[in-house]
């Protein structure tokens, strides 16, 4: 059953604004935010990736017909060489409908500063038309009634026999459809460069043994182990790949979906935070904050043999000339080859007063598209959220696709890219994790009671 839409003159939002936080927002999206920190600008397909086009081979699929004209203001943090090309394949899609895509960038890997400047959009009911909105997230803003319910869109385009259950579900909010998906990340990719592997016979390591072998004959040569950056959510991102080792996705999920204190104060814990405090050894000192472009960068260059990051890098890499197996390789993190730790990219609609909706729904059925999932996917280094296997993937792509399969089971939601609980607990595990990994006169001890405590209030609150 399809709920009826809201009516047009429906009113979302607070009903004041609050000027100073106007004032803030003018600011950002106006004077004096220059570009290295934020773009309200409209893209064009002859913006700044322009010559992204859909390859011949895809364009054979053609792009459903839209309602035709308007423009969509969208907020999003994909500011990088290869984020800004992929998105570019939607943008040049949309402007061939004559729909204006306009552009508010926020940069900072995993949207920590887009999160932010959203909320504070919405509080001055000066929200997007469109937002990228990952996870369990877009949840809490459907539940204030703020999203455009989807439904027709994924009825008529059979999205849920399409997609992969476990994005539908995500998608689906009381049994509404609340956002478009555009493909899935496996954060459990390790990165290594293939010249610093074969000078000194080094392979994959399959387990954290075999990473602390290759650790140890990386001493003395000069090259960094392990790439890595001391923003919050990097190191939370080691956190979440050392988690998922430890246990697997039944222990992965007690600590980050349901919360539960006993799991935080398991011995399993205990040696995640160790073995967390002892990759430091691996990383060059002292561990600086930036962005994850830089850290890719360091290993690509020789400086470092290896990095763990979400497969967006292999995107960047790739957007910088560098091919799979040949310049860089691809495995999963130790310990989690079976799995797949995963992070979807998802648009949601703000409903507004509806004028919208028609420009809304294109994008979103557009982004369902076979040929607009395989050419964004290609470039953005993930893969389609469709369950027929896109016959363009690379190596890793194929072996990020082969778990993802496999289903529920084997998969576990990125709690650092908002997949497994909300903003608010997921930012006090990150903090309580970076303030551990930065500090080493807090013990191991101390932080595994702090994250007790955080997920007995928070998972307390939650239930009230
Ligand atoms: C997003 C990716 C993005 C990455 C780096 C993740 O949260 O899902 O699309 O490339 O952050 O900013």
């Amino acid at each position: 059953m399809i709920k009826k839409k809201r009516p047009a003159n429906a009113r979302t939002g607070p009903a004041t604004c609050w000027p100073a936080l106007l004032c803030l927002l003018a600011l950002w999206l106006g004077w004096g935010w220059n570009g290295a920190q934020a773009q309200s600008l409209p893209l064009s397909s002859s913006g700044p990736a322009s010559g992204v086009s859909l390859s011949s081979s895809s364009s054979s699929s053609p792009v459903p017909p839209s309602s035709g004209g308007g423009s969509l203001q969208v907020l999003h943090w994909w500011t990088s060489a290869s984020e800004r090309q992929a998105i570019n394949v939607v943008v040049n899609q949309l402007a061939k409908q004559d729909i204006q895509w306009r552009d508010v960038a926020i940069p900072g890997g995993a949207g920590m500063g887009a999160a932010k400047v959203l909320k504070s959009m919405v509080l001055a009911n000066r929200a997007p038309e469109v937002t990228q909105l990952n996870g369990v997230v877009f949840g809490e803003w459907a539940d204030l009634g703020l999203l455009l319910e989807l439904d027709n869109v994924a009825v008529q385009g059979a999205w849920e026999k399409q997609m992969f259950p476990t994005v539908w579900s995500l998608l689906n909010n009381h049994g509404h459809v609340v956002a478009a998906p555009l493909g899935i990340h496996r954060i459990n990719s390790l990165f290594y460069n293939t010249a610093i592997f074969k000078r000194y016979n080094l392979s994959p390591p399959k387990t954290w043994d075999d990473f602390d072998q290759i650790v140890k004959k990386l001493q003395g040569s000069g090259i960094t182990p392990l790439a890595q950056s001391a923003e919050a959510w990097q190191l939370a991102t080691l956190f979440e790949n050392l988690a998922l080792a430890e246990s697997g996705p039944a222990y992965y999920r007690r600590l980050f979906v349901e919360m539960s204190p006993a799991a935080y104060l398991d011995a399993r814990m205990l040696h995640i935070l160790k073995r967390l405090r002892g990759l430091s050894a691996a990383m060059a000192q002292p561990v600086r904050e930036r962005p994850w472009t830089e850290v890719a960068r360091s290993m690509v260059s020789g400086e470092a043999a290896m990095l763990i990051m979400g497969d967006w890098a292999k995107g960047e890499l790739n957007a910088w000339g560098m091919e799979v197996d040949q310049q860089f390789g691809c495995a999963p993190v130790p310990g989690t080859g079976d799995f797949h730790l995963y992070s979807t990219d998802t648009l949601a609609m703000f409903a507004g007063n509806y004028a919208h909706q028609a420009v809304q729904e294109t994008l979103a059925r557009l982004t369902m598209s076979p040929a607009v999932q395989s050419e964004y996917n290609r470039i953005k280094g993930s893969i389609p959220v469709l369950r027929a296997a896109d016959p363009h993937m690379d190596r890793c792509a194929r072996d990020s696709w082969r778990a993802f399969s496999k289903g529920p089971a084997w998969q576990a939601p990125s709690l650092v890219h908002r997949m497994a609980t909300d903003d608010t607990t997921k930012d006090a595990i990150v903090s309580e994790v970076q303030r551990f990994f930065l500090d080493r006169s807090i013990s191991e001890e101390q932080t595994q009671k702090r994250l007790a405590a955080i997920a007995r209030t928070l998972s307390r609150n939650r239930n009230d």
